[in-house]
């Protein structure tokens, strides 16, 4: 192999910017501390970047910077003009970019393996070459058209319910298995049909893994689709003999599957059962239409005002329909008055709240909420109890009662907040009719506790507001 032995000070450069990754993560996990994680993020990216540029023999300097700046201008675009809402599917999409990127950097180490350094004294790839190859390749195909579908259904271009083929299990097991010997078989013989089968047969496995993936299940899908992004780039770090790409790419592949199994332990499911799919199958058949004989009580903002400010502590749930209408700052505004009136005032958040990990966090710091009025399930839960006023806005699933009772429901088995054990629920949506993304109908609309401010979240909020004044 005529690689060159690699210079101690790039290796500590890269061991520089891995520990930066990490002070990254670490400052990720709770949101006092994420923009100054996300600093230590991008100083490690710029030392990796640049040490990569001068220490590497790259071919040529202005075109990888053309690349970089047509890159980075798209993406600069995108990130100032993406609505909070829309954060999944980019999120989706930009995996996407990452599994792609892998099956190219692959085939290109595939047809021209003198330029990789990855060429044997019998002219052929080295054994070990061909199986981080083939490995990367198959993680990152399946990273590519798995994340396409996660965006599609996401983004709506794609029915969110689950799509069962028959004999699936069977279907993807063989196509696994057959992606599996075809590697082992790549060692033994480097033929281009093999490469491209592997390639062709990881791209389908990514689609049909991913289809049968329905409802409440896509923020676990979206974490773990991160994860293969991850252990596709540390594939390639070694198809390409870059340390920083296979640190980074593990810091990423182990941080997204921790990820994963945090919200499936979140959401009561087990990973297997996520990823067999099919979850949610029929979800929407049980929506929320048929139960709109039933009797409900209606309330004003008036009455929301009336009732908050006699209260001792008031509990609000913020949930997706907060995000749509982007009811956190009148929110704030709102808790601000209850407090000068003497009332406590909480958040609950739970931990799939929204449409992505920390997205009631993130929507709560941006309108300047204090961070230790922000309470996780586990540590507020019992304090509905104890609570005159529970203040549900845009929240349903995440509040459902079923979850706890009704083993048919496919929520069964998430833990919710026990809202309805507060004196009063006050419940902020748009319409009886209107379900939460699990499809199901929620029992505490119809409680004798409950009164329904039924509008558009922040419309309603700014209302209470002027009630209030
Ligand atoms: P959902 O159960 O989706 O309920 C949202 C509620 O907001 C609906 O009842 C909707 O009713 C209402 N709403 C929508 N727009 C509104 C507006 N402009 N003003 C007022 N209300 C509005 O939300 P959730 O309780 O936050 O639960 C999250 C769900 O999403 C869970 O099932 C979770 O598994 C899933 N999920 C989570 C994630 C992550 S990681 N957080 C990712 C993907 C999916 P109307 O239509 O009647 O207004």
């Amino acid at each position: 192999m005529e690689h060159v032995a690699v210079s101690p000070w790039v290796m500590l450069a890269y061991l520089v910017a891995g520990v930066c990754f990490i002070i990254a993560l670490r400052g990720l996990s709770s949101p006092e501390s994420s923009r100054a994680g996300n600093r230590a993020g991008m100083i490690g990216m710029a030392i990796a970047v640049i040490t990569t540029l001068v220490t590497h023999d790259v071919a040529s300097l202005p075109e990888i910077g053309i690349a970089i700046a047509i890159g980075g201008a798209i993406g600069f675009v995108i990130a100032k003009r993406i609505a909070m809402t829309a954060m999944p599917q980019l999120v989706a999409a930009f995996h996407s970019l990452v599994g792609l990127a892998a099956v190219l950097v692959g085939a290109a180490a595939y047809l021209n393996p003198e330029a990789f350094g990855i060429v044997g004294a019998t002219g052929e790839i080295l054994t070990v070459s061909r199986v981080e190859m083939g490995l990367g390749v198959a993680i990152g195909a399946i990273t590519f058209s798995g994340s396409v579908i996660a965006f599609l259904k996401l983004n709506g271009n794609m029915s969110g319910k689950p799509i069962i083929l028959p004999a699936r299990h069977f279907i993807n097991l063989g196509t696994l298995a057959a992606i599996l010997g075809l590697i082992a078989y790549f060692t033994q013989d480097q033929d281009p049909w093999v490469f491209w089968t592997v390639t062709g047969l990881s791209f389908a496995i990514g689609f049909l893994l991913i289809i049968p993936i329905g409802g409440a299940d896509m923020p676990v899908v979206v974490s773990m689709l991160n994860s293969y992004s991850g252990w596709a780039a540390a594939a390639m770090g070694f198809t390409l003999h870059n340390t920083a790409m296979i640190i980074t790419g593990a810091l990423v592949g182990a941080s997204g599957a921790i990820l994963s199994y945090i919200m499936c332990r979140a959401m009561n499911r087990s990973f297997i059962s996520v990823i067999a799919g099919g979850f949610g199958g029929d979800a929407a058949a049980a929506g929320g239409g048929t139960a709109i004989d039933r009797p409900w009580k209606r309330g004003s903002a008036e009455d929301a005002a009336f009732l908050m400010k006699q209260a001792e502590q008031v509990i609000i749930v913020p949930g997706y329909g907060m995000a749509v209408a982007q009811a956190q700052h009148a929110l704030r505004e709102m808790g601000d008055l209850l407090e000068a009136e003497g009332v406590t005032v909480k958040y609950a958040i739970h931990p799939v709240a929204g449409r992505m990990p920390g997205h009631m966090n993130v929507l709560l710091a941006e309108a300047s909420v204090d961070y230790d009025k922000v309470f996780e399930l586990e540590d507020i839960n019992s304090e509905f109890a104890r609570s005159d006023v529970a203040f549900v806005i845009g929240a349903n699933d995440v509040t459902n009662p079923a979850a706890k009772t009704d083993k048919t429901s496919p929520i069964y088995g998430m833990p919710v907040l026990d809202v309805e054990k507060a004196k009063t629920v006050l419940f902020v949506k748009r319409s009886m009719g209107g379900v939460g993304y699990a499809g199901v109908d929620n029992e505490v609309f119809y409680r004798d506790n409950t009164m329904m401010l039924l509008a558009d979240a922040k419309k309603m909020v700014e209302d209470i507001v002027k009630s209030m004044g």
